[in-house]
């Protein structure tokens, strides 16, 4: 809703921003403005100031700066239609009016709301009267207090068209009732009968604690087990969360959600104290349902059955999230054990164990990084390849640039140290082997270099310890130090710079002294960097193969075989092929 800025200026002017900051910082005043330890980031001397003539505040520490509105917006996480309305009460001044079409919608939606709370007020007169009898008898048995019971506005719907007679009798149009979902009309009979009947009634509230749909269960075996209002002009399954508004406090002071799969699970994880559990409605979880929990903390938890569906479930959830991560914003995920949901984890084991298991929650990458490993099996080279194709195209499904960057920075990471040990197998395996006769043998100033390259650019020089591993440098003293290098980086593939200089003789490191002032001033990228490394290796491969083929001409001279002539033409072609590839 469009609001005119005369009256956000307004609230700005009526309600002092000392007097809600006041509320959560305690504040010194100091000449015209206040003083206080900045709620934005940690700090233990004050850096944070209010000055309410001008409304703004802002932090010497940290920067954060804004009103009276964007104050609620970032420290009381409150949307800003909300942070709206909230002042208004504060201020005591009404939001303008709204235009004539929005006045007609809302008043329908006002009509709408009215008759959903009727029919929810019968529902619980019914729990807790003589006919409720049954449903508190099972509310009971799920270990359900009155108590609870009423804050959760749980009811009951008896077998008939009580509520039908109900709403009838108070007036309420019967085709808005029809489209609320709350009543149905027997095609064959022309009557009409309740939706629900002989369920317990889970009511479910929007943000500003309107009744908009019910869930009602079955108390016996039978389906379908919950039985859901349909869509609505008010209820719309993807856009809500069951319990939020009891949830919300909690969620924004813990900065922590809980997200469960179902109604019993949220109403046993509150009686047990975890109030900041909500649920999504029957539905697989939706992308407003993930960004409405972002606008209140930053890392809902996924608390999923332990069974097979749940995990499945929990997949798609971060299937859901993958593309819309943002910098801070994300999902950590909770795995109960097979078969236990959160309401057997709370009432079979205990909340002490339930709390243990939110302690271990999973990052997203942690999960997502299992989820690629489990569909693949990483024995050699193709299935590596393969392996790490996936990855990225994983990856590249975030939208969001820095997110995918560092997502691309831990999963290079993440992958390297997996293939660690088959790497090491490998190059240990050729390094041993007895019958090693040549190895290519780069000219001395290109060994110079590529040394240098190693030590200035592990990170680089990583992608190329194979080639590396079986290269003989033209000077020993350099040829140690290779080796030494390429096993380092094998054992610490994060290895910087200034780390891998340590473990370098100061007798090299003056032998390179001449490439290291060149690297300092030079201003290539990563990408030329690397072409140039591929270059020497290639050169040295180049070489070796021609001092081969030199050695093979002259045996041929001496003793022309058939069989040596063809070795020799397979040689060059080798050649070829490698100028090919520069
Ligand atoms: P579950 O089958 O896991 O039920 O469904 P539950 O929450 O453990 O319930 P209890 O403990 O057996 O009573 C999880 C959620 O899926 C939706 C409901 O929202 C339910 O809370 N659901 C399930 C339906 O909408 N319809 C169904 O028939 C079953
Ligand atoms: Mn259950």
């Amino acid at each position: 809703m469009a609001l005119p800025s005369r009256f956000l200026e307004e609230l700005r002017d009526k309600v002092p921003l000392s007097t809600v900051i006041g509320r959560k910082v305690k504040l010194t005043r100091r000449g015209h403005e206040y003083t206080g330890l900045c709620p934005f980031h940690h700090e233990k001397t004050a850096s944070f100031t209010i000055n309410d003539e001008k409304g703004f505040y802002h932090c010497f520490g940290c920067g954060a700066h804004g009103d009276i509105i964007k104050y609620l917006m970032d420290a009381e996480k409150m949307p800003f239609m909300e942070a709206v309305e909230h002042l208004a009460e504060l201020a005591g001044i009404k939001i303008p009016e709204m235009s004539q079409k929005q006045k007609e919608q809302e008043k329908k939606r006002g009509d709408l709301t009215t008759i959903m709370e009727e029919a929810c007020l019968f529902f619980q007169a019914q729990l807790f009267g003589l006919a409720g009898e049954r449903g508190k008898k099972y509310l009971i048995r799920r270990g359900i207090s009155g108590q609870i019971a009423k804050q959760f506005r749980l009811g009951y719907a008896t077998s008939g068209s009580a509520l039908t007679a109900h709403l009838q009798s108070k007036g309420f149009d019967i085709k808005e009732c029809l489209n609320l979902g709350l009543i149905v009309k027997n095609p064959k009979t022309g009557q009409y009968h309740d939706y629900f009947y002989d369920r317990v009634i889970f009511p479910i509230l929007d943000r500003r604690k309107h009744v908009i749909g019910f869930g009602g269960r079955m108390m016996e075996k039978g389906e379908p087990k919950y039985l859901n209002s349909p869509e609505t002009t008010l209820f719309h399954k993807g856009e809500q969360l069951y319990a939020l508004p009891n949830a919300i406090e909690a969620i924004r002071h813990k900065n922590e959600a809980i997200l469960v799969e179902g109604y019993m699970d949220v109403i046993a994880l509150h009686s047990a104290g975890f109030t900041n559990a909500v649920a999504p409605l029957g539905t697989a979880l939706t992308e407003q349902q993930i960004k409405i929990l972002w606008q209140s903390c930053d890392e809902p938890l996924i608390c999923f059955d332990g069974d097979g569906a749940g995990r499945k479930a929990a997949i798609r959830a971060m299937n859901r999230a993958l593309p819309i991560l943002t910098p801070g914003k994300s999902l950590r995920f909770v795995f109960l054990p097979d078969p236990f949901d959160p309401d057997d984890m709370i009432r079979k084991k205990s909340p002490e164990a339930f709390a243990q298991l939110v302690k271990e929650a999973r990052s997203f990458s942690d999960v997502l990084w299992d989820t690629l490993i489990s569909s693949h099996i990483i024995d050699t080279p193709e299935r590596i390849a393969k392996f790490e194709k996936d990855i990225q195209d994983t990856i590249n499904l975030i939208q969001n640039n820095t997110v995918r960057l560092y997502y691309q920075k831990d999963f290079k990471n993440r992958l390297w140290k997996l293939t660690h040990a088959y790497r090491k197998k490998h190059i240990s395996l050729n390094q041993n082997r007895s019958y090693q006769i040549h190895s290519p043998t780069p000219g001395l100033a290109h060994a110079r270099m590529l040394l240098a390259y190693a030590i200035y650019y592990p990170n680089i020089i990583a992608s190329f310890l194979e080639d590396l591993a079986h290269m003989t440098l033209p000077d020993h003293i350099l040829n140690d130090a290779l080796q030494k290098i390429v096993l380092r980086i094998l054992d610490f593939p994060d290895i910087d710079a200034t780390t891998l200089e340590k473990n370098i003789s100061s007798e090299v490191l003056r032998m390179l002294s001449a490439e290291f002032e060149m690297l300092k001033k030079s201003s290539k990228t990563d990408n030329e960097i690397s072409y140039e490394i591929k270059c020497i290796l290639q050169q040295s491969k180049k070489q070796l193969i021609q001092t081969e083929i030199d050695n093979k001409i002259q045996t041929y001279t001496k003793n022309p075989t058939p069989e040596i002539w063809e070795n020799i033409k397979a040689l060059k072609k080798e050649i070829e092929k490698l100028s090919e590839s520069e």
